[in-house]
């Protein structure tokens, strides 16, 4: 079965709204994947992505009661939105949206779930947090969000290393790099059909990664349908990649 395009994408964004920038720039740009940010939403009525949206003349909406989930989905109604994504925003999404946009709702989370996710992970919280325990590897997380906070199936994961000397914003802002190439491709991958959430909950197909701009790393974490995948070929190239990004 061919599953249909989810060509009217709405945003919803809680703060300066980077991450939806390069949404705005992905879907906008020359040779643009499938796609229209149709709508972006914010619980804060002066949040910079809002000001993002609408100097590139995109409709913008305040959630005033953010956890009243027919007033959401009647914004997202009228958007004729029919995949919504999370950019930074901060507040739960009400059950009856979540139930509405099944395999239509996906998020972005500055590391490697599920660790360092749940409540009170978010922002530099969770960079101090991967300091705190020493790790030397994060990295980012695009998943479908379902009714348990930040445990939704998972799309991509591209690993981060973190580095000697490391403060939580010199960490944050390597992560944020990688969040701003990861997420436009596994949005559009969504819109386009090409990765959708199974019926049995497991995420089937690949990203399309444009082979002339990927930085080396990027195949790390796209191959969620392991069927799809020469295991052989891409354990070599993970581990040859391993070497280069995380020298320690
Ligand atoms: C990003 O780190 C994103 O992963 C998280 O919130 C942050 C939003 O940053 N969910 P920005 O507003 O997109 O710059």
């Amino acid at each position: 079965m061919t599953t249909p395009p989810l060509s009217r994408i709405a945003v919803l964004a809680s703060g300066g709204g980077s991450n939806l920038q390069a949404l705005l720039d992905h879907f906008a740009g020359a040779g643009r994947s499938h796609g229209t940010i149709c709508w972006v939403g914010s619980n804060r009525p002066g949040a910079g992505a809002l000001t993002r949206a609408a100097s590139m003349g995109v409709e913008t909406g305040v959630v005033a009661t953010p956890h009243d989930g027919a007033s959401l989905l009647a914004q997202l109604e009228a958007a004729r939105a029919d995949l919504l994504v999370l950019a930074g925003y901060l507040k739960l999404i009400p059950v009856e949206v979540v139930r509405a946009f099944h395999g239509r709702l996906l998020n972005i989370h500055p590391a490697l779930l599920p660790a360092f996710g749940g409540a009170g992970m978010y922002g530099h919280h969770i960079h101090e947090a991967v300091l705190a325990h020493g790790n030397t590897v994060t990295g980012v997380t695009v998943h479908f969000v379902d009714e348990a906070y930040d445990r939704g199936p998972i799309i991509a994961q591209w690993p981060v290393p973190v580095l000697p000397g490391d403060t939580p914003a010199t960490l944050g802002a390597r992560v944020l790099a990688v969040e701003h190439q990861l997420y436009p491709l596994c949005v559009a991958a969504v819109a386009a059909g090409a990765v959708t959430l199974n019926a049995d909950g497991h995420v089937r197909g690949q990203l399309t990664v444009p082979s002339a701009s990927r930085p080396d790393a990027i195949r790390f974490g796209i191959i969620p349908d392991a069927q799809a995948v020469d295991t052989d070929r891409d354990l070599s190239a993970f581990a040859s990649e391993l070497v280069h990004f995380f020298p320690r």
